[in-house]
């Protein structure tokens, strides 16, 4: 560790949650961890958690009164739930149990630490502990993916021994060390944002297109929608007036977003002429090249005709339509380039083609696991070279494209 290591959450509140599970006995070394880094941490901890560990322990090493109770008159004077959540940076939840992971899932708010976590609008770190039957239960993937969708960052569990004999599996908890590492990367994509994009309008484009064949079929992609949607999320939280036009996906309207949903690229493009102007516009989303010419108008039968012949004409470019635009291009327009294989270079070009300002690269050939899933690693390519974020959740990507746009925007206004 170096000196600039040892104060890298100088001046943060840090609010930790313990859950009830055997690992709890960890986070009293992650708060030691957390505060010797220079970050305040105030503890709250579930009724289960003080099975596993002492809120004297706890009050102890963070050098505080440690939250147990919601009903607590003397600590609600003292400084309240909703303080708690308001005056506080980032949330960490070691262990996050499946329990809790379902209760904020949820949205349930029976004790302080359901209350807090509902209430909160700051960044949630989550550190999952449990078995691994109950971690690959279908109930806890739900929940899991909502948390996510929900711009929810999760560190670990990793593989190994269980605490129980003989059980061994992805559950463990995340060890203090790597919990501090992914505060820390969290904090600093954060915290350069807040309010830095306030007075802007800024446009994101999100998921797939549908482009009909007929009333009940249509072409589509695997885009999930999740970068785009942590995008407008994280502009959002930088203060920025923000309208989000999104394909068909199953995610819920981020908080404080215009959200427009629309189906095929031509509606895509309507919306997103509508929207303008705007000073950054973000193109996320994975628009069809090519729609079908002619969409039957019922239903196309199987029969004596054989099989449909589908003709194709290609879409509009809305991102090329932006960025060529004479009278309302933004200031920066960012593309997206989904790439198999030669990732920067063809970046490099589709930045020269479609005439905007920056693109943002990666690497979707099958075994990345990134198109649906939930991290991501990208190169953002400008005309001045590369820069490579390796292996980071999307709403970290989201925040660090968003920090990026503030100081460019910025420098431009000088
Ligand atoms: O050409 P390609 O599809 O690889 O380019 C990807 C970038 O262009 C993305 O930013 C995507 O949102 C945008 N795009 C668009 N309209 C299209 C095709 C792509 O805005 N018809």
């Amino acid at each position: 560790m170096n000196t600039n290591d040892r104060r890298s959450l100088q001046g943060k509140r840090i609010l930790l949650i313990i859950g009830g599970g055997i690992a709890a006995y960890k986070s009293l070394d992650l708060i030691r961890r957390l505060r010797e880094r220079g970050a305040e941490v105030r503890v709250v901890m579930t009724q289960a958690a003080q099975e596993f560990v002492t809120p004297l322990s706890a009050g102890a090493i963070a050098g505080g009164h440690v939250y147990v109770d919601l009903f607590d008159w003397r600590t609600e004077f003292d400084i309240g739930h909703i303080r708690l959540a308001r005056d506080t940076n980032l949330v960490v939840v070691a262990p996050a149990t499946a329990d809790l992971m379902a209760k904020i899932a949820g949205g349930h708010a029976d004790d302080i630490a359901s209350t807090v976590l509902l209430a909160i609008d700051k960044p949630v770190l989550l550190a999952p502990a449990m078995n691994p039957h109950m971690w690959s239960n279908a109930a806890t993937r739900r929940n899991l993916a909502q948390l996510v969708a929900d711009g929810v960052t999760v560190v670990g569990p990793n593989a190994g021994e269980m605490a129980e004999q003989g059980e061994a599996g992805i559950g463990r908890m995340a060890e203090p060390l790597e919990i501090v590492a992914a505060v820390e990367s969290r904090l600093a994509a954060r915290h350069e944002t807040a309010g830095s994009l306030s007075g802007r309008r800024v446009l994101v484009t999100a998921g797939p297109t549908h482009e009909a064949i007929d009333p009940v079929r249509y072409i589509a992609n695997r885009s999930s929608g999740k970068q785009g949607f942590a995008i407008a999320r994280a502009a959002a939280a930088a203060g920025a007036d923000v309208t989000l036009v999104t394909g068909p996906v199953p995610l819920a309207d981020p908080p404080a977003v215009t959200v427009i949903r629309v189906e095929s690229a031509r509606e895509m493009l309507a919306e997103v002429d509508r929207a303008l102007p705007a000073d950054v516009a973000v193109f996320a989303a994975a628009v069809a090249d090519w729609r079908v010419a002619e969409p039957g108008a019922q239903k196309l039968k199987k029969g004596a005709g054989g099989t449909p012949k589908l003709d194709l004409v290609e879409n509009p470019d809305i991102l090329a339509t932006v960025a060529h635009g004479k009278s309302k291009r933004p200031l920066l327009v960012i593309g997206f380039a989904a790439e198999t294989e030669h990732v920067i270079n063809n970046a490099r070009a589709k930045l020269d083609r479609k005439g905007c300002d920056w693109i943002v690269a990666n690497d979707v050939s099958p075994a990345t696991g990134i198109m649906g899933g939930d991290r991501n690693s990208v190169h953002l390519v400008t005309r001045d070279g590369v820069e490579s974020w390796p292996n980071e959740d999307k709403q970290t990507v989201a925040d660090k494209l968003i920090a990026r746009i503030a100081v460019t925007l910025a420098a431009a206004a000088k």
